[in-house]
């Protein structure tokens, strides 16, 4: 039996991840703020206790070390760092709040809890668990607007910066961590609340690229910038 445990897991690309990992036959910690999702009561239903459900919210670091310590002694083959956010929109609108000249530092501060902090506190957290396993994989889940080289309009300041710091952090882990494989996924552009209306890609597909690209990770992927299907993002 393979574990993974993802953060953000009710809805979006967290939710096709827990729900197509439990597809194949996986045991998933689904982390969530939202608990009582429906979406999740469904899988439960559906897949029992094969899956289950803890509430989480990333930013609260005690109860991130609560659910490291509920879980000390479960390995885990896979950890999704999925939990993230533009603010209050989803693209484009989070413009409105993320540019040179109309800046919302509030909204700002409040990403980077979730999209840094949060996911360093959950990795460091679960190193162990990770670590437990031969070639446990650590997805911190990036984005192709945190690549510099990729960056050719500017604005989405507060959210580029947050996910080009999520991948610095995923390559000193993999340079820090020989005992797991850390890499930093840009999913694609995902229709969810997130990707917003325009977005170009159904998240089951996304996730089920990323799945395959996973299964075929060795250790010498560790802190590479990936797309889903296993191709290099430049930094
Ligand atoms: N969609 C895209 O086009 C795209 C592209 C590149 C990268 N990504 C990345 O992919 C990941 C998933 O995004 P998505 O598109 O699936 O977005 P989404 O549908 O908006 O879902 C975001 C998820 O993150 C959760 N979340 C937000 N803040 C949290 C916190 N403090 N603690 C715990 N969970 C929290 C949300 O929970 P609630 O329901 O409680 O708010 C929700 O489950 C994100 O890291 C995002 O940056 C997405």
């Amino acid at each position: 039996m393979t574990t993974a445990l993802i953060t953000g897991a009710n809805r979006g690309l967290g939710y096709e991840y827990t729900r197509q990992l439990l597809a194949r036959d996986w045991e998933v910690i689904a982390c969530t703020r939202k608990p009582d999702a429906d979406s999740l009561a469904a899988l439960s239903e559906q897949y029992g206790k094969r899956l289950r459900i803890r509430a989480l919210d990333v930013t609260d670091h005690v109860a991130v070390d609560g659910l490291s310590a509920e879980f000390a002694d479960l390995p885990l083959d896979l950890v999704v760092n999925n939990a993230g956010s533009t603010g209050p929109k989803g693209a484009p609108e989070c413009m409105e709040y993320s540019g040179l000249t109309n800046m919302d530092f509030a909204i700002w501060r409040d990403i980077l809890e979730i999209n840094v902090l949060g996911a360093f506190k959950v990795a460091t957290a679960f190193h162990a668990q990770l670590a437990a396993v031969d070639a446990g994989i650590l997805v911190n889940m990036s984005s192709d607007v945190g690549s510099c080289e990729r960056n050719t309009q500017g604005n989405l300041y507060s959210y580029r910066t947050t996910k080009a710091g999520l991948n610095i952090m995923t390559k000193g882990m993999a340079n820090e961590w020989q005992d797991v494989i850390a890499v930093a996924m840009a999913p694609g552009w995902c229709q969810t609340d997130l990707g917003g209306a325009g977005a170009e890609i159904p998240p089951a597909e996304s996730v089920h690229a990323q799945l395959d690209t996973l299964a075929r990770l060795t250790p010498e992927d560790s802190g590479r910038f990936i797309d889903r299907f296993g191709e290099t993002v430049p930094w």
